[in-house]
């Protein structure tokens, strides 16, 4: 299985996740410029993903020669809420007085470890929902996408799902769309269907009706930042499934990789909501789908108070705040 992102002959070679699930088709990026507008497009995506994109873009920057703490810099700040990017581009970035092979060796280690950690959290997360849902086969509910594509290979919240399908555990995924650049019915469908797992996609919004009908055992979900008293941000539109979740008693589950910890954070208040453009809403797929002069409030992200997340797991198994 192919990488999400890697290092090949003085390039970063990533998946175009703007062109799935129509085309799969890799981008090799030369330049600092090229990886800092493929951050910002979304051609790669996905908190863990873009820790990889952040330390291979200090050796692309380090191998090119230049104001490499200045590319660094502009790197680091591409995305503001994912905290794996300035993670990835701080690890890489501490090797820069031993040059510039310290330097791609240790963004490579970054991308090894991501797998390993990835696997190994997501086999603990897969214990906790094995112990909180006593229902089997389960029918998961997902949002936005944390597989494979989120991450440089494997997945932390769809890992959950590879281990518990192994073991022929899994009834169904229900996957949110996740508007507006539809994450989920792109990527994850894609990932899953790749994977043989069944699954429906569904609409945002008809998720409370799903828990509400008795269709979900548990919430599973990646994040992009969590802060010291266990509060997540996550793909806007988690919030409100966390609220659904304990409305309905079903268990709502965070899987990331440590990197994802900002223990600097005492809590979710301090955490940088990234906004993006508003084209995203007032128009769809190029046709415009709202009147021209409309006003757009697009958060990427949202924060879920820790009251509601019933664990957090890491590669260290499952936290406490
Ligand atoms: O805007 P995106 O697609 O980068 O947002 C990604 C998410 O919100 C994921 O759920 C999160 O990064 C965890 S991925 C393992």
């Amino acid at each position: 299985m192919r990488r999400t992102i890697d290092w090949a002959d003085g390039a970063i070679v990533i998946i175009d996740q703007t062109a799935l699930p129509a085309e799969f088709r890799l981008l090799e990026l030369r330049t600092v410029g090229e990886l800092v507008d493929a951050i910002k497009r979304l051609a790669v995506r996905g908190a863990p993903a873009l820790g990889a994109a952040g330390a291979l873009g200090v050796a692309l920057a380090a191998r090119l020669g230049g104001d490499v703490r200045a590319d660094a810099e502009l790197i680091a700040h591409a995305r503001p809420t994912a905290v794996n990017l300035a993670w990835g581009v701080g690890r890489a970035l501490a090797k820069l007085d031993e040059g510039e092979d310290a330097v791609l060796a240790e963004a490579l280690a970054v991308l090894d470890e991501d797998e390993r950690l990835n696997k190994t959290a997501s086999a603990h997360a897969a214990e906790v929902v094995l112990a909180e849902c006593p229902r089997r086969p389960l029918r998961l509910l997902s949002h936005c996408n944390a597989g494979r594509l989120a991450t440089v290979g494997w997945g932390s919240a769809l890992g959950v799902v590879w281990h518990l399908h192994e073991r022929g555990l899994v009834e169904e995924v229900l996957v949110d769309e996740t508007r507006p650049l539809l994450q989920g019915a792109r990527l994850t469908a894609w990932e899953l269907a790749q994977a043989g797992v069944p699954y429906r996609v569904q609409p945002d919004g008809a998720a409370a009706a799903a828990m509400a009908r008795g269709l979900v055992d548990c919430v599973l979900v990646g994040a992009d930042r969590i802060a010291a008293n266990g509060d997540v941000a996550n793909k806007i539109g988690t919030y409100g499934l966390a609220i659904a979740a304990r409305h309905h008693g079903v268990p709502f589950v965070v899987v990331a990789p440590s990197s994802t910890v900002d223990g600097k954070l005492a809590d979710g208040a301090e955490i940088v909501i990234e906004e993006r453009d508003a084209r995203e809403l007032t128009e769809y797929a190029g046709v415009p789908v709202t009147p021209p002069d409309a006003r757009v409030f697009n958060p990427a992200f949202d924060v879920t108070p820790h009251s509601l997340v019933t664990a957090v797991v890491t590669e260290h198994g499952r936290l406490t705040p």
